[in-house]
């Protein structure tokens, strides 16, 4: 059989993705965002993101026909984000996939926004071993998950019990007065500042509570932190160390991070890790993770940044292992699911 053609359509916060692929095989992966028309109110304005996704789902369409150099009655079958995500954002892509379907008459998928993050990950390092951990960072969630089987089995081994990594790198970033979205800032100015010049809290990693929350996260602590200590120093009259801040804060973020991660290693015995999310474009998590997992003889896996923070590539990349494992796609009148959970692969 030849491999399958997927046509992946993503549209649960501000980026329009349009991703193709040929079984594993990146064909084009085409992305129009609003991001700079949201940099102005500082966050993801749901309404503002709709439109945007409305404006720009048929260019993209054709943008990324072109660039794959196919037609659209080549494709096997559509797969869409259901979720989670913004819910007006995702009725956009969901009704974009849904018109395909019917006009091609080809299965659709409706799939898991979280499970795409993951599954990008084999178009570049190939078929992920069962089972396999991931450690899934973006703006809306963070969680560590072992992956049994990409297509139709995943668990939650802990998660964050407040704010997202990303969001966290949001927040801190506007305290220091560092644009929108603010992970890549951060990442930036921390390169020319000091991670061990401020102390700052890493969460929920106190001999308790690795006991009663080994493999959750907290971030919530450590941004209050970081916005405390900048209004003290602002007390001093001084310029904010804006870079030593960043690094220090992304420090604390990393380390508990590439720590629990490695534990979950340990403890399961499974030792290969994927990561993937917004936050794994990261430079500082990528460089500890492959350092410290090293030590240990855990092969970390993360995709090139640009397939790390949202596309449409990981979710042709899903929709293209259900596919190809023969899974019954969704039926057509299915919804979007604002919190579809990491546990279900695709939408029934
Ligand atoms: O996966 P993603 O694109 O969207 C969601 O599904 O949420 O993740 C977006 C998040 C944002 O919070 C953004 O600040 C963060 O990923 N991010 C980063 C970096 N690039 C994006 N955080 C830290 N360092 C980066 N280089
Ligand atoms: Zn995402």
């Amino acid at each position: 059989m030849t491999s399958p053609l997927i046509l992946g359509i993503e549209t649960s916060c501000d980026e329009t993705g349009i991703g193709i692929v040929r079984g594993t095989e990146l064909l084009a992966d085409t992305l129009a965002s609003s991001v700079e028309e949201q940099a102005r109110f500082g966050g993801v304005v749901p309404e503002v993101a709709s439109r945007a996704h409305v404006e720009a789902m048929i260019p993209t369409i054709k943008k990324s026909v072109t660039a794959a150099g196919i037609s659209l009655n080549q494709i096997d079958a559509i797969a869409v984000t259901s979720g989670p995500g913004l819910a007006g954002a995702l009725v956009v892509g969901v009704a974009a996939a849904k018109a395909l379907a019917v006009a091609l008459n080809k299965p659709i998928y409706g799939v898991n926004h979280l499970a795409s993050h993951i599954a990008v990950d084999t178009l570049e390092n190939g078929k992920l071993p069962e089972p396999t951990l991931a450690l899934l960072v973006s703006g809306g969630h963070s969680s560590l998950l072992k992956v049994n089987n990409i297509t139709y089995q995943i668990e939650s081994l802990g998660k964050t019990l407040d704010d997202a990594a990303g969001e966290a790198f949001d927040k801190v970033a506007r305290v220091l007065g560092l644009p929108f979205p603010g992970g890549p800032w951060i990442d930036k100015a921390a390169k020319d500042g000091d991670a061990l010049r401020i102390d700052f809290p890493k969460g929920l990693m106190s001999k308790e509570d690795l006991v009663d929350h080994t493999f959750d996260f907290s971030f919530s602590g450590l941004k209050t932190a970081v916005a405390r200590w900048v209004q003290a120093w602002e007390k001093t009259g001084e310029k904010i160390p804006v870079n030593n801040v960043a690094a220090s804060f992304q420090e604390a973020v990393v380390e508990v991070l590439v720590k629990k991660t490695l534990l979950a290693a340990k403890q399961t015995g499974i030792n290969t890790v994927v990561i993937g999310g917004g936050v794994a474009a990261n430079s500082r998590l990528r460089s500890m993770a492959v350092s410290e997992a090293e030590k240990v003889g855990v092969t970390i896996r993360i995709p090139r940044p640009g397939l790390c923070t949202d596309n449409g590539a990981m979710v042709a990349a899903l929709g293209s292992h259900l596919f190809s494992a023969g899974i019954e796609p969704s039926q057509i009148n299915f919804e979007v699911d604002p919190i579809f959970p990491i546990t279900q692969v695709k939408a029934p």
